[in-house]
């Protein structure tokens, strides 16, 4: 039998009401903001992601989904948004349109990675990218956007972490001090550190070695070493964070594992997830626009992974709201008369209800006992004496009261109960 493949997963209909509730929120929660959607191709050239994402990260270098096409083109299946939103700001000349560009989207994301709990080869994203401005309110706004739509889905265990990488010549002087700290220590660090010491020292901090870790806890902090303007921007952000009541912690080593950040990063964190408790991770990428040869500019952004923040509202036990149930279900008496009984039910489906017939030509019971499995509020009962006066019976599925009405009226009466 052929199967899904390992790490991705069929959203069924069972489940679909979560995945509605959550992208109805998203899109309500940016629409108040201003953020307008973005769709991009599932797949671009590989260099677009090589670039900006750096090639010594985790994601270049083992986690694409890369492969030569017929035309021996090497493209890559996208493994985050920000690449390509960059790369369609830059095409399609946005900032003439727009000084602030505030895009959003909701999409599917690839990485090879080893599945487990809230980790896939497929998994889906909302996020922002928000690009035109330096200023650090934006930089607070993408974190108060982040933190208000994760809050609203009901999650309750989260933390806010939040630091600053500076501009790319404090961090490089940052970058010499932590490696002359390293140095003398590099035959304790594990190998994988070891290897980042040479490529990306500043991965180490994320490193799950518990030896790199009580290393990394005595280590310089860049956050003693951002420049002036960093430093001050970084303050304009806790400031604003801390009005809005944002809990947030100062975290020195969130390096992020995608080199196109500078200054503010921050990631969203769940108690609730295990070990990959990352919902949402973000920051500002200001020399990005013009690595991808685009003029330079700015931007900061944010994306969350949309499993993650399911598997977070299961462990908290948060229930999301109910998918709304059927309005009405149409039971048929009598068999021959069923095209009028389909018609009767698409009038009432014109008016905007949620309609529900037989197609199966079944037992009066049967009919009515897959009434109950929809939850239909409404059951009307086509056929029979009634429908000889061109009536039908209406039965309250809650009250268990029933009316007969006649036919050209029976939307009112529903509209009248289920509207009101
Ligand atoms: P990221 O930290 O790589 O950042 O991913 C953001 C979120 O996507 C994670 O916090 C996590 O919830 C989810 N995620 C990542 N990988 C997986 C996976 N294999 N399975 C399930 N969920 C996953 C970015 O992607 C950046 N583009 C964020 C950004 C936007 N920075 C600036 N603008």
């Amino acid at each position: 039998m052929l199967k899904s493949i390992y790490g991705t997963k069929d959203v069924l209909p069972k489940d679909i009401g979560k995945w509605n509730y959550i992208e109805s929120v998203v899109k309500t929660i940016f629409a108040s903001f201003n953020y307008k959607e973005i769709r991009t191709p599932l797949f671009e050239e590989t260099a677009l992601f090589s670039r900006s994402i750096g090639e010594e990260t985790d994601i270049v270098s083992k986690e694409m989904y890369t492969f030569l096409d017929r035309s021996e083109t090497s493209v890559t299946l996208r493994p985050e948004m920000t690449a390509s939103v960059v790369r369609a700001f830059i095409e399609h000349s946005l900032a003439n349109q727009f000084s602030l560009n505030k895009l959003f989207y909701i999409a599917p994301m690839f990485r090879q990675e080893r599945p487990q709990a809230g980790r896939l080869r497929q998994f889906h994203q909302f996020g922002a990218e928000a690009m035109g401005s330096a200023s650090p309110v934006l930089d607070a706004e993408i974190i108060i956007l982040a933190y208000t739509i994760i809050k609203s889905l009901g999650l309750k265990d989260l933390t806010v972490k939040i630091n600053s990488l500076g501009i790319t010549s404090s961090r490089k002087n940052y970058i010499d001090i932590l490696k002359k700290y390293l140095e003398p220590k590099l035959n304790d660090l594990s190998e994988e550190s070891r290897k980042r010491f040479e490529k990306n020292v500043l991965r180490i901090f994320d490193s799950k070695s518990e030896n790199d870790i009580q290393i990394m806890q005595d280590a310089p902090k860049l956050i003693d070493y951002l420049d002036e303007e960093s430093k001050n921007e970084f303050q304009t952000v806790q400031d604003i964070l801390g009005k809005e009541q944002i809990p947030f912690t100062l975290d020195s080593s969130l390096v992020r594992g995608l080199d196109y950040y500078s200054k503010t990063t921050f990631e969203i964190v769940s108690g609730k997830v295990g070990s990959q408790s990352a919902l949402c991770g973000g920051g500002r990428y200001d020399g990005l626009i013009e690595l991808l040869g685009g003029d330079a500019n700015y931007g900061v952004g944010f994306a969350a992974g949309i499993e993650r923040i399911i598997l977070a509202l299961q462990n908290e036990e948060t229930e999301l709201p109910e998918l709304s149930s059927l309005d009405v279900y149409v039971v048929l008496l009598n068999k021959e008369l069923v095209n009028d009984y389909y018609l009767f039910a698409n009038k009432l489906r014109k008016n905007k209800f949620k309609v529900e017939i037989d197609y199966l030509l079944r037992s009066v019971k049967a009919q009515m006992r897959e009434a109950n499995k929809l939850q239909a509020k409404y059951v009307a009962m086509f056929g029979g004496d009634e429908y000889a006066e061109n009536k039908v019976v209406i039965k309250n599925m809650f009250t268990g009261s029933q009316q007969v009405v006649p036919l050209e009226e029976a939307e009112k009466e529903i509209l009248l109960s289920v509207g009101g």
